[in-house]
């Protein structure tokens, strides 16, 4: 309905221009160093980031993750960035596809096939709305833009700071299961700022989930940008819990121990470079994601700016593998790193 596409372009403008980013939150990344070889005995042309992923090959192992779609605006966002990740061999996800679940007239602001035709592209609703539309309509939201996989999104600690948000959280598992049975590993779940942790993403993978967004605290708060539309209590609880989540580092490393080599995991939430997205696949990502970045160079400059900003991500994606002396992320994986601080604290607990 109204409501919902007006909501979603509050959060645009907020995520366009606001202070989404609470400074005092991480992602613990700045704990973590990549060592320094100083005879690399290779060329930048001998690195290989080619990595599969939904069934395809992408070029280099990152994710523009989902953000929006219901109205025009969300179209054109959706256009240039899924453009930008076609022409780059990146994978794609629009965003919460809710608007058109709700009103079919909203489909054409998803629609990216014409611009991207061979990208991996994910389709995106939250769990609670799954619950709601069942496996077919969840399988219909992902056939109608031509997606090859379906992100379910969880997002607890938004839905409490929204005044009109979720109370209620049961039967989660239940809908997981059920998706998971029916759509294999075209599924996805992912978190949306405040981190998935091993014991969740085991029982994930145990009830049959393969691709992960861990999504974790560091970057985008969606708690601080509902905090940012709330008034009164609801702004005070918002401004108590903008710091809440599971820090990027701590999320992709702890996962990755506890699901073992075979489920794909992504790492987004706070990652803001090539060699940031590099420190998260020596952790154990399989790809690096990003929003926020990408949404604002794009808002600010259009495909033109978005692309500029792609640019720099791969080419110091690629120089942390040639000084680590890595020519894939396999590799890169088996250099020694330093971890210190606060990530070696949560690393010991989780
Ligand atoms: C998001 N995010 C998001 N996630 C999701 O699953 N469905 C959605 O509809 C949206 N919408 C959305 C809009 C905008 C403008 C942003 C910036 C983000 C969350 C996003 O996919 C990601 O999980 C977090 O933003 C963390 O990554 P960054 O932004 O810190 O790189």
């Amino acid at each position: 309905d109204e409501t919902t596409a007006k909501r979603k372009d509050a959060h645009l403008d907020l995520c366009a221009t606001g202070d989404v980013e609470p400074a005092q939150n991480s992602t613990l990344l700045e704990c973590v160093h990549l060592i320094h070889c100083a005879m690399p005995e290779m060329a930048v042309e001998d690195v290989d980031l080619s990595t599969p992923f939904l069934g395809k090959r992408l070029q280099a192992p990152l994710l523009v993750t989902g953000m929006t779609g219901g109205t025009d605006r969300a179209g054109a966002v959706n256009r240039d960035l899924a453009l930008l990740a076609e022409r780059h061999g990146l994978a794609f996800g629009v965003g919460s596809q809710r608007a058109m679940a709700e009103d079919n007239a909203r489909a054409a602001s998803y629609a990216v096939r014409d611009v991207a035709p061979t990208v991996a592209l994910l389709g995106n609703i939250g769990l609670y709305q799954a619950i709601g539309l069942g496996v077919d309509g969840v399988r219909r939201l992902m056939d109608a833009i031509g997606a090859d996989g379906m992100a379910l999104h969880l997002n607890a600690g938004q839905e409490l700071t929204q005044p009109e948000g979720d109370r209620d959280f049961r039967g989660g598992y239940r809908v997981v299961e059920e998706l998971a049975r029916a759509m294999g590993d075209r599924l996805m779940v992912k978190e949306t700022g405040c981190g998935i942790g091993p014991d969740v993403a085991r029982r994930l993978v145990e009830l049959g989930v393969r691709n992960v967004d861990v999504s974790g605290l560091g970057g985008t708060s969606w708690v601080r940008v509902e905090q940012l539309r709330a008034v009164g209590s609801q702004a005070q609880v918002g401004a108590e819990f903008s710091g809440w989540g599971i820090p990027t580092a701590a999320a992709i490393a702890s996962v990755r121990k506890a699901v073992g080599p075979e489920v794909r995991l992504v790492a987004s939430g706070g990652v803001r470079g090539g060699l940031e997205s590099a420190k998260v696949l020596a952790l154990g990502a399989d790809l690096a994601g990003m929003a926020l970045p990408l949404f604002r160079a794009q808002q600010q400059g259009g495909l033109p700016a978005a692309e500029d900003a792609l640019k720099v991500i791969l080419t110091s994606l690629r120089q942390a593998l040639v000084l680590t002396g890595s020519r894939s992320v396999a590799q890169l994986r088996q250099r020694p790193r330093v971890v210190t601080g606060a990530l070696k604290d949560w690393l010991a607990a989780l």
